[in-house]
């Protein structure tokens, strides 16, 4: 076990396995930062530190994790403090989504993406705030477009996504004077494994979302960007700007039976 004042400060990315989360992992050690890569699959995790490495920066540390596990957040800081790190940045990438009607859907799945997208998400940020606070670092939480409109045929996980954003940016501010940075990271549609673990069909994928698509690499790099300059809320591709900005002037009597169309089609 390490004290912070003993440890090197590191970035913490949840989700680090696939996706935007993988690409977060790559930027942060690009930019020179001590990584921390958490996730279930250990084997994935192990395969980008490995070419993290090989690409001439410092490898990440694995951290093969359950974040749905009851103890992840007591286990989290155990394996951070071993490993001699303190969280500098918290990353809390980490999530999921569930395609089609609520009650068509798995009830305990819904609720573990309630679980995975908002509890863990709070647990770690509240949880790392004594190290994010003396390292004068900063929080990059993961939310969506989704974040700003609510989403029939996609209703738990718009919802916990409005969380995410309500919550960022609540503590963007009550953080500031401390000298910790939070921003809220909202990509539009992104190719991932999302799409096959919230159950949407190719045709869906490739239908009307095309056109807002924004490569993970890319969100990745506009997000810690954006943390970097202090940015409160990072929305990648200007698709997904207008695709905010028209649901910000829509009555929802127009809004949701559009949205919820155009989510069912992609079940
Ligand atoms: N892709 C999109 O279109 C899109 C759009 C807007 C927002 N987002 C958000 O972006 C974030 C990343 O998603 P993505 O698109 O990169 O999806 P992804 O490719 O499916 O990656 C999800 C990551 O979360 C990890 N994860 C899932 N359950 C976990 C658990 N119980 N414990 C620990 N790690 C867990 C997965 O790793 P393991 O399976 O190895 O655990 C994986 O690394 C999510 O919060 C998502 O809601 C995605």
């Amino acid at each position: 076990m390490t004290d912070i004042a003993n440890a090197r400060p590191a970035a913490v990315i949840t989700g680090a396995s696939e996706g935007i989360g993988a690409e977060l992992a790559r930027v942060f050690a690009q930019n020179g930062h001590e990584v921390a890569m958490v996730a279930r699959r250990g084997e994935r995790l192990a395969a980008i530190a490995d070419d993290v490495a090989a690409k001439g920066y410092k490898r990440p540390t694995v951290i093969e994790l359950d974040l749905l596990a009851d103890d992840a957040t007591d286990t989290l800081a155990l394996r951070l403090a071993d490993a001699g790190l303190a969280p500098q940045y918290l990353v809390n990438n980490a999530g999921f989504g569930l395609i089609g009607h609520i009650a068509s859907l798995d009830q305990a799945e819904q609720l573990a993406m309630i679980d995975l997208n908002i509890r863990a998400l709070t647990a770690l940020t509240l949880r790392f705030l004594p190290s994010l606070t003396q390292t004068k670092g900063g929080v990059l939480n993961v939310a969506s477009v989704a974040s700003f409109m609510p989403g029939p045929g996609f209703a738990v996980y718009y919802a916990t996504k409005a969380f995410v954003r309500s919550f960022s940016e609540a503590i963007s501010y009550e953080l500031r004077p401390a000298g910790v940075k939070v921003s809220c990271l909202c990509p539009g549609p992104v190719l991932t494994g999302f799409q096959a673990r919230a159950g949407m069909s190719f045709e869906g994928l490739m239908g009307a979302m095309k056109p807002a698509l924004v490569p993970a690499e890319e969100v990745a790099r506009q997000g810690y960007e954006g943390l970097m300059v202090g940015k409160r809320v990072v929305v990648p591709g200007t698709m997904n700007k207008f695709m905010i900005w028209s649901a910000r002037l829509s009555p929802r009597a127009i809004l949701l039976p559009l949205l919820g169309a155009a989510q069912m089609r992609r079940a």
